[in-house]
């Protein structure tokens, strides 16, 4: 497997719990996220998290949710996780595939996957079975109510990501979608949460003029009340 692109060198000292971890395997800098949080490849075959101490990342809700998801959708499986004075992390076993962010992928492959992947998401887990909580009304506690109105009629409540962002879907070697990642979030909520976010980020990845091959993959018409309403409580958030 040719390696992904990376988003972070050398310069980032690499965590102790992480090099622990390795236990003398190389590592290959992956990803590093807005809050601080790293993602590194460890050899061929596994993927570490690490979130450091105070940054405040869920990393501890995203085991137990990949390993419930992973009966219904393809996900990382889990291998082992931890929690000690410097942080926390989560291994899992490496999927081949590459984010839909890499390079190498032309930019309709990309949105083509990302909008069938959450199609296959929203319609293969089931609602009835999850244990997981991602509804409005307990995001909405968590913003200021002054800033956003009332949350538009639930349309069809699925089992949704929560961060549906363009990187957390991978592309297999063929450039379709084949699995999920960063799934701290995942729980029921109207599936034009998700929607709503996987479209916006587009614009942030592959710049404008994408969303109607997102909406029309998927098979759904644009929606704009509750497209405007969830990418407001996504900035709130
Ligand atoms: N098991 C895995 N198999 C293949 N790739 C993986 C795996 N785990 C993570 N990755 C890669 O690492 C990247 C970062 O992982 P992930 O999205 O879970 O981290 P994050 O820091 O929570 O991201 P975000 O910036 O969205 O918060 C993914 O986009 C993906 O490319
Ligand atoms: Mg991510």
């Amino acid at each position: 497997m040719q390696p992904p692109e990376t988003d972070f060198g050398d310069d980032i000292a690499v965590p102790a719990a992480v090099t622990m971890l390795a236990a003398g395997r190389p590592l290959t800098p992956i990803w590093r996220n807005v809050l601080g949080g790293l993602t590194y490849r460890i050899g061929t075959d596994y993927f570490v998290k690490f979130a450091p101490r105070g940054s405040d990342l869920p990393l501890r809700n995203e085991a137990g949710r990949l390993a419930w998801a992973a009966s219904y959708t393809p996900v990382p499986e889990v291998v082992s996780s931890g929690a000690d004075d410097t942080g926390e992390w989560l291994v899992t076993k490496a999927i081949n595939g590459w984010s839909a962010v890499d390079k190498r992928w032309d930019k309709a492959t990309a949105v083509t996957a990302i909008a069938t992947g959450l199609k296959e998401l929203h319609n293969g887990v089931p609602v009835k079975e999850c244990p997981f909580d991602w509804s409005v009304e307990r995001r909405l506690e968590k913003v200021d109510r002054d800033k956003i109105g009332n949350p538009p009629a639930i349309d069809r409540l699925v089992v949704c990501h929560g961060d549906p962002c363009a990187p957390n879907t991978l592309l297999g070697p063929d450039g379709r979608w084949v699995a999920h990642v960063d799934m701290a979030a995942l729980g029921v909520a109207d599936r034009w949460a998700d929607l709503a976010v996987a479209s916006y980020s587009l614009s942030w990845n592959y710049g404008d003029g994408w969303e109607e091959l997102f909406f029309a993959t998927y098979g759904i018409a644009p929606d704009p009340e509750r497209i405007a309403y969830y990418r407001l409580l996504w900035d709130l958030g």
